[in-house]
């Protein structure tokens, strides 16, 4: 019987606690091994290897869900495994299938099933997966060999205050990702070019750094690492662009608004437009629905306050509890979003 554990659940951060698994499987002469179980949180690498030159990384993050019900759920990982495909295609990796992902998405819970958080303790547990080319290349090609790992940690709300606005800035002197670059894919590259910016917007006491697309400047792209909607005339609204992550959440969110009978829109969005919205949110795994209040422009010396009353706006606070409610088995699963684990 594993140990019950004394943590502080309400007080987690978002943040990196050990737990007592891992669960790996190697890529070797072309074809993916069985499936190991490891207690060792280190790896042990060439110092070639291709994820630590050129880049040959790529990660996902999912969550598991301790339930009122006593089960234990997490939300679409099908799409995660997509996604990872996706990427691996992106940075010419082996694709990883949809089912072992899955299996191993199940077992590494599992193995740590005491540090899944208790039901409304404000944390959940955090998936990390992870692929890496292992074997050693010194010119720019791909890796003969491969690593994917998911560890899991439990972890808190990714923003302070959990359902409540956020301040954002544009950052105007940063890209995180180029129009025909790895934007779209989930992939380190993408955040070691947005640590100088999250760093710039953290500093001036913002929660999150703002950006727009790399080659005019003038249209939303994200909010950090969550996408962005806004919310008018009973619409939601949301970017279309060739250097976002596709989020899986906003794809669920533009699902739930359709089912609340509102209209969605995919399209670019013009700075401007940020104006007219009557709401407007970051979402993603570790953000779930973070309302923003206000978005600054600084170089161009602008601001748009999008909460006026500085609180979340009703049509946010529909779609959060409505996802929430998927996620935790309170509401019925009409679109088979949920894996129940146990
Ligand atoms: N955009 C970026 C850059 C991200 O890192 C993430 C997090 O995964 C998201 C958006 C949200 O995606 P998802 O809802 O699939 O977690
Ligand atoms: C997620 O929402 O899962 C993310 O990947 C955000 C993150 C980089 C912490």
């Amino acid at each position: 019987m594993a140990k019950e554990l004394d943590l502080d659940w309400a007080n987690l951060k978002f943040g990196y606690l050990p737990t007592d698994y891992n669960v790996r499987c190697y890529f070797r002469d072309g074809k993916w091994g069985e499936i190991e179980v490891s207690s060792s949180d280190t790896i042990n690498m060439h110092m070639a290897a291709t994820c630590l030159h050129y880049g040959q990384e790529a990660f996902e993050g999912l969550k598991a869900y301790r339930c009122k019900d006593g089960h234990i759920r997490v939300f679409r990982p099908e799409e995660n495994a997509a996604r990872l495909q996706s990427t691996c295609r992106g940075i010419l990796m082996p694709e990883l299938p949809t089912e072992k992902f899955v299996e191993m998405v199940k077992k590494v819970v599992l193995l740590n099933e005491r540090f899944v958080p208790p039901y409304e303790s404000g944390a959940t547990l955090y998936v990390r997966p992870l692929l890496i080319g292992t074997s050693a290349q010194v010119g720019v090609h791909p890796a003969t060999e491969y690593l994917f790992i998911i560890f899991v940690t439990p972890v808190g709300p990714y923003f302070k205050g959990g359902f409540a606005t956020n301040n954002y800035v544009i950052a105007r002197d940063h890209d995180r990702s180029a129009p025909l670059g790895t934007g779209i894919y989930k992939v380190g590259g993408n955040y070691a070019a947005s640590l100088q910016a999250n760093k710039w917007a953290h500093d001036q006491g913002y929660a999150c750094e703002f950006y727009l697309d790399a080659k005019e400047k003038k249209y939303i792209d994200e909010c950090g690492a969550a996408n962005f909607f806004g919310i008018k005339n009973n619409t939601y609204v949301t970017p279309l662009s060739t250097s976002i992550l596709p989020s899986i959440t906003n794809k669920s969110l533009m699902q739930l608004a359709e089912d609340l009978g509102m209209k969605v829109e995919r399209r670019q969005i013009p700075e401007e437009e940020l104006e007219t919205f009557e709401e407007a949110g970051a979402c993603g795994t570790a953000a779930v629905i973070s309302p923003i209040g206000e978005i600054d422009d600084p170089v161009m010396n602008k601001k748009y306050v999008i909460a006026k009353d500085g609180k979340p706006g009703p049509i946010s606070e529909k779609l959060y509890k409505k996802l929430k409610a998927i996620q935790y088995g309170e509401e019925p699963d009409t679109h088979n979003w949920i894996t129940i684990v146990k």
